[in-house]
């Protein structure tokens, strides 16, 4: 493409060849007969200064119509830099005023912007500093999610967007219909109920809450192999933590109890944190400095670390012996919300913590149950800050028992007739985990808001871009 990518330029040696970068101004100033241009072009955080001498009429003429946020061609030699925040700039030969950015209109000014006013302008926050670094960690950590599964023998498998059936029982369904939603409002005022027959599918059709129901199938034939799509979530949550759209990963194992699969999930995390830290360092310093102050030292600790494991009742244990006084008061039964998932990691455990042995009544169907009879092997991984980062299981994997799990949580046997053959012929014990993906970035990068480490959230309410 005949140029080169700032990232390269700023790691060269001055002299050479004479190079072309392009980009996006940042800030330009003007000196006594000189105007030095910050330019960006994402592919790393550090801009290239470009230097114009404004003597020259052409150059300087084309400099003098440059701003903030216009896109330049520059062409020159690389000199060793005398400002102290390189080590080399670009002497410019040509430049070029590629696409301009008037002045005055230009929502990106050079000053702080608020994530709420960014999230506005979602279509220009990419070029900020803080959106870069994060669009950069998040192609690094997909990248380094399937290189880990694939170095260690597991299958890719695309599972189906729109499916017939609700993998987690928790009803956050998008319905996906081609029916005229007037008509069908009429019949349902009249009482006659929604004839599906006539959809687009034959029958109801709704937004996969997870794929893990066809991973299922799959282990259940070629032993391991994972997810990693987009997942919807019809569920009112409007939380610094919740997503109606985020992609998932999801492994699933085949002769794999619920200790292999804990055993999976830590490595797994670990493995991609000590990616993050050694390969996107200059982006993770950008956010030690400017997001979350220690971020680095405490995942290189979590790294090293040795997960706490504990069962959902011993976790209520410790949380009714604190004197903290919780907005949701704990009893054994109730769901851990994240004030008491942050509580375990942050002021009990001091790190990551792996939850298993729920009350079924607060889990999916096909959970393993326990001899009990009250409790299933499902494991959470909470870390600090966050809360929760992986839910997983056992699956149920005697048809009997899953049988009466669908039944007792008042789902439909029909919907799952497949899903209950896996448990009639060759069934194994088998178990996997779910990792949002935006959960774990923001995890890493330490931002706030998971709004903020999308490029285009959706929340309820919110579509936009
Ligand atoms: O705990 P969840 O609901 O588990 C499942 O979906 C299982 N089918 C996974 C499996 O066993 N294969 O979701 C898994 C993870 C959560 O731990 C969280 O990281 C993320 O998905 N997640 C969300 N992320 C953003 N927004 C939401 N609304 C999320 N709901 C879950
Ligand atoms: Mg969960």
């Amino acid at each position: 493409m005949g140029r080169t990518r700032v990232r390269e330029a700023l790691g060269s040696e001055p002299g050479g060849q004479s190079i072309t970068v392009a980009g996006w101004v940042r800030t330009k100033r003007t000196g006594k007969n000189v105007v030095f241009l910050e330019v960006n072009d994402g592919s790393s955080l550090s801009n290239i200064q470009v230097v114009v001498d404004s003597e020259n009429t052409n150059l300087g003429q084309t400099a003098e119509l440059i701003t903030t946020g216009a896109s330049v061609r520059a062409t020159g030699e690389l000199v060793e830099s005398m400002g102290k925040n390189q080590k080399v700039e670009l002497h410019a030969a040509e430049l070029e005023l590629v696409g301009e950015a008037p002045g005055e209109n230009y929502p990106l000014q050079k000053k702080r912007h608020s994530f709420e006013y960014l999230r506005e302008i979602a279509h220009l926050r990419p070029r900020t500093n803080t959106f870069g670094a994060v669009a950069r960690v998040r192609n690094y950590i997909s990248f380094a999610i399937h290189r880990y599964f694939q170095e260690r023998d597991f299958l890719y498998v695309h599972t189906p967007l729109i499916t017939a059936s609700d993998a987690e029982g928790a009803g956050e369904l998008f319905q996906v219909t081609t029916l005229d939603l007037e008509r069908l409002a009429r019949e349902q005022s009249s009482g006659a109920g929604p004839d599906y027959t006539g959809d687009f599918f034959g029958r109801s059709a709704y937004l996969t809450v997870s794929g893990q129901l066809n991973a299922e199938i799959y282990a259940s034939a070629l032993d391991r192999v994972y997810t990693f799509g987009p997942t919807f979530r019809a569920e009112n949550s409007n939380t610094t933590r919740h997503l109606s759209e985020f992609w998932m990963i999801e492994p699933e194992i085949a002769f794999c109890d619920i200790h292999c699969n804990m055993d999976l999930a830590e490595d797994f995390l670990k493995t991609i944190i000590a990616g993050v830290l050694t390969d996107c360092g200059e982006d993770m310093e950008f956010f030690d400095k400017r997001i979350e102050p220690g971020i680095i030292e405490s995942l290189s600790a979590i790294a090293d670390s040795t997960f706490t494991r504990i069962s959902y009742s011993e976790a209520v244990e410790a949380l009714q012996k604190s004197t903290v006084k919780f907005e949701f008061p704990v009893s054994w039964g109730v769901d851990l919300h994240s004030e008491h998932e942050k509580y375990l990691t942050e002021e009990v455990f001091h790190g990551p913590v792996i939850v298993t042995d729920y009350p079924k009544e607060i889990k999916a169907f096909y959970m393993r149950l326990n001899d009990d009879e009250k409790t299933v092997r499902g494991m959470d991984v909470l870390v600090p800050r966050l809360g929760e980062i992986i839910g997983g299981s056992q699956r149920e994997d005697r048809l009997d028992v899953l049988q009466r799990r669908i039944k007792e949580m008042g789902l439909p046997e029909e919907d799952y007739w497949w899903y209950l053959d896996l448990r009639r012929f060759g069934s194994v014990p088998h178990s996997g985990f779910g990792l949002g993906l935006a959960r774990f970035i923001q995890y890493c990068t330490g931002m706030a808001n998971i709004r903020d480490v999308v490029p285009f959230p959706r929340t309820p309410g919110n579509a936009a871009f």
